[in-house]
């Protein structure tokens, strides 16, 4: 059964299911290697479907016995789960199953991580547990009973009743088996409560292991602050007395929002100053709104199926987007967002693994949690409210809770209330779901006698599968501005680029205007911009926009850093000086002046040449990354110590935006700083931090000038005993080394004791600590490849979402010389080639090979 060719599923397949749910009842009897699971479920026939007969999932499970209406029944096994005869009516199917957590490393089902128990059930783990039509659309209220003599046994819902060695639970809004959670272990708990609009008190807790209590305190305030901004934006209120959130330590995501159960990766949910950085705080309060959203956007309301995932994920990613906006710095937030999609969803998009953000089929589904689902999802919920204005949002958003609230839903449902709030027909607009790539926009300008004209044409290339495309409707914020006063004319226009190209002619200028396209990164397209060094220039000066005038200074980098990877000549003065004018504003936020001194990474400049119809050489683009810094640093010399004494933050620490931003800024000079004074204040800061921002910072400064040795040693002293912290360790020294030593670090990291491979953290610290330092992981010689493919084959066998999701590394294999590619094909045939390989690696494999 095991053998059988994987089954490729298709949206246009869709069934409503045959049987609805009207309860379930569980009964866990938790022991490490024989779990029982006691099932009484209350079946009836769906009225909607032409289904006959009655299937269940089930995967791993044993089966001791099953009965429908308390006569035993001897069910059909088949490849993904069981079949018997059942009655046309309702009826009750009893079910006791045995399954063991212990062995469980796939991270998927019910699985022990420390000695504490907890489930992950998204996206088809909770037929790991029992027999169940394990499918979103099918939706019941759960009371589970769990018997164990651990202290804290948790579910979802509301607490009915503890006794010695059991508790039980009731959960009474109908949920899709996907959103069920089971913890139990020896945990303690930081609590506080909330009180709800309509007055209702809320229990909140963050359950962790002993000893990590102080590591609490940001996520629960996060949580409060979710709670009520949800209540104050989107008029949201949670539904059930109890909200609970476990840190666990093997997890293979970031987090899941299980009802009113959120179970948390335990680096996405503990930090303190001196174990945490300001990034990881950022991400915290986010990931902690993020599942909380959730709770609306997902479980209210859930997917029909798996091909409507951006449903929830797409939302839910923009509504904690805009929490981080409102609680921290927007245009920052918007860079920040959009730095990440660029880096990895275009990339995805531009490669073999491009898909719709509504993909209309897949072999399996956890290779469908993608950056292009999440991240593009979201960015096309800021296009529709860019698109039918504000008000308009608001009011769609709450006629879809008002329509859908208990529905499984589908994006049709969605866009059709954004339809009907806007009175506009948004069929163009539903290609953004079903049509992959990153549409392109060409630009080209003619200036003559006064009259200025734009010619915008709109193209979105091929991807596996999909030719020839359809035009977009592309909303695309504009300004013009006087090349003399460097004053905007008029207010901002949003363009709706519907059609393949358009024309924007505008009369009586003295002198060729400076056009801005895209403000505010209005749309998640590539501008193919022609325009001249001297427009990029003027906007750096005068761009009123936070993100265009990034953009111009991100522009500039770029094509600084492609042309020293590639021969040409480095950055010119006039863009130096420039920069430096704006490092040294005091009238800019420092946050906002550290993006603007962040470089591209060396994967972006490697892209942007071959998007130029090169092969990019890492080494090159390394050194160039190198070269680069050493002219800021020589030009930025005058204004360096002084800019970063002066955003030293003093007293305690705070990881709020205003000091975070000073320590992003500051560590940003620290780097260039290094390269002047040979480490001497990267050195002090590293012995006189007493935060993990500024140590890490410290360290990574040394280790870009290969003087960190020493700190990394004093590192692992202090930070032994910390998993959480050695993941920084191990990922900083692979990340920064230098490129000829990166693939033997990596090597010699994963031959200590302390490298439990199974961890996902851990695991991702080497390999993602490997692949984010481009010239390594690229050795001409081929041991970069060889070294991932060789761990992928190791951790398939036991974890086969992990390996798949860190297998993208390969993605981007075309990109490079014939040589390498033919190392990487190599790499990936023998991956292919392996035994037993698991159905989501041999479709990764299968769909990078190409
Ligand atoms: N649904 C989770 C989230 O986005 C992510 C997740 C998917 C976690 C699959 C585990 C497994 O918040
Ligand atoms: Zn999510």
């Amino acid at each position: 059964m095991k053998d059988a060719a994987p089954q490729r599923i298709h949206l246009a397949d869709y069934r409503p299911p045959s049987h609805l749910v009207e309860d379930v009842h569980l009964t866990f009897q938790l022991d490490p290697k024989a779990t029982r699971v006691t099932s009484r479920i209350r079946f009836k026939p769906n009225p909607d479907s032409e289904e006959t007969g009655f299937r269940l999932h089930g995967e791993g499970l044993t089966l001791i016995s099953a009965k429908i209406d308390g006569t035993r029944v001897d069910p059909e096994m088949v490849e993904d789960g069981l079949v018997v005869a059942a009655p046309n009516d309702a009826f009750t199917w009893e079910a006791v199953v045995e399954i063991n957590p212990e062995d469980n490393k796939a991270l998927e089902g019910l699985y022990l991580s420390n000695g504490m128990y907890c489930t992950q059930c998204e996206a088809q783990g909770f037929r790991r547990i029992t027999y169940y039509p394990d499918r979103p659309d099918v939706m019941a209220p759960f009371t589970v009973r769990i018997e164990s003599d651990l202290p804290v046994l948790l579910s979802n819902g509301n607490l009915k009743e503890r006794g010695e060695g059991f508790t039980e639970w009731h959960d009474p809004w109908p949920k899709p088996a996907y959103l069920f959670a089971l913890v139990a272990g020896e945990l303690v708990d930081v609590h506080d409560t909330f009180i709800t609009k309509s007055g209702r008190e809320v229990q909140l807790a963050v359950w962790v292991r002993k000893g990590d209590e102080h590591k609490c305190g940001w996520a629960l305030n996060s949580l409060k602050k979710s709670m009520k901004w949800d209540e104050d934006i989107y008029g949201r209120e949670y539904d059930l007395d109890i909200f609970n959130i476990v840190a666990v330590d093997d997890f293979n995501m970031g987090a899941m929002e299980n009802k009113g159960l959120n179970i948390f990766n335990a680096s996405a949910v503990l930090c303190s100053p001196e174990t945490s950085t300001d990034a990881d705080f950022e991400r915290i309060e986010a990931i902690v709104a993020h599942e909380y959203f959730h709770n609306w956007t997902g479980n209210r309301i859930t997917c029909r199926d798996w091909f409507q995932l951006c449903l929830k994920e797409g939302l839910t990613v923009f509504r904690d987007q805009q929490f981080t906006a409102d609680m921290r710095s927007a245009p920052v937030k918007r860079i920040e967002d959009a730095i990440l999609l660029r880096a990895r969803q275009f990339r995805e998009d531009a490669g073999p693994l491009a898909h719709p953000v509504r993909p209309e089929s897949f072999v399996e589904i956890n290779n469908f949690y993608t950056v292009t689902v999440y991240e593009k999802g979201a960015e096309l919920i800021g296009m529709l409210k860019r698109i039918v204005g504000d008000e308009t949002y608001y009011k769609a958003l709450d006629l879809y809770f008002e329509r859908h609230d208990g529905d499984a839903a589908t994006i049709e449902d969605w866009i059709k209330v954004f339809e009907d709030a806007a009175d506009r027909d948004l069929s163009q607009f539903m290609l953004w779901y079903s049509q992959a790539g990153t549409p392109k926009i060409t630009v080209t300008e003619t200036f003559e006698e006064g009259t200025h004209t734009l010619v915008l044409e709109q193209s979105v290339p091929d991807t596996p599968g999909q030719a020839d495309k359809k035009p977009m409707h592309i909303p695309l914020l504009f300004a013009l501005f006087d090349p003399d006063t460097g004053q905007q004319f008029g207010e901002d226009v949003l363009l709706e680029l519907t059609e393949p190209r358009i024309e924007i002619r505008t009369r009586g200028h003295d002198r060729k205007p400076v056009v801005s396209l895209n403000r505010d990164f209005s749309a998640p397209v590539i501008i193919d911009d022609t325009s001249r060094t001297d427009d990029r220039l003027f906007l750096l000066a005068n761009e009123t926009d936070s993100f265009n005038r990034w953009e111009a200074a991100r522009s500039l980098t770029r094509d600084a850093l492609t042309a020293l990877a590639t021969g040409g000549l480095g950055p010119g003065e006039e863009y130096l000086d420039a920069l430096n004018g704006l490092l040294v504003d005091d009238s800019l936020d420092p946050a906002y002046r550290a993006l603007i001194l962040r470089q591209p990474s060396e994967e972006e400049i490697a892209q942007a040449i071959f998007d130029y119809g090169r092969h990019p050489e890492p080494l090159s683009v390394n050194r160039a990354a190198d070269t680069l810094r050493a002219r800021m640093a020589a030009h930025f010399e005058p204004d360096l110590p002084r800019l970063f004494r002066g955003m030293q933050v003093h007293g305690a620490y705070s990881p709020e935006a205003a000091d975070a931003g000073r320590r992003a800024f500051a560590n940003g000079l620290l780097t260039l700083l290094s390269r002047l004074d040979g480490g001497t204040a990267a050195r002090a800061q590293f012995d006189q931090a007493d935060n993990m921002t500024n140590r890490l910072a410290a360290l990574g400064s040394l280790l870009q000038i290969d003087e960190g040795a020493e700190a990394l040693a004093r590192f692992e002293s202090d930070w032994k005993h910390d998993r959480l912290v050695m993941n920084k360790w191990y990922a900083i020294q692979i990340s920064l080394a230098p490129p000829e030593a990166a693939v033997g670090t990596a090597r010699a990291l994963t031959e200590r004791e302390d490298f439990d491979w199974t961890n996902p953290n851990r695991f991702r610290a080497v390999m993602g600590g490997l692949v984010s330092n481009p010239a390594g992981f690229h050795d001409a010689t081929g041991a970069g490849y060889e070294f991932l493919a060789d761990w992928l084959i190791r951790l398939d066998e036991k974890n086969p979402q992990t390996a798949a999701r860190t297998s993208t590394a390969f993605e981007t294999w075309k990109r490079y010389d014939p040589k390498r590619q033919d190392l990487i094909k190599a790499q990936l045939d023998r991956i292919l080639g392996t035994e037993g390989l698991s159905r989501d690696l041999t479709e990764m494999m299968t769909r990078i090979r190409g």
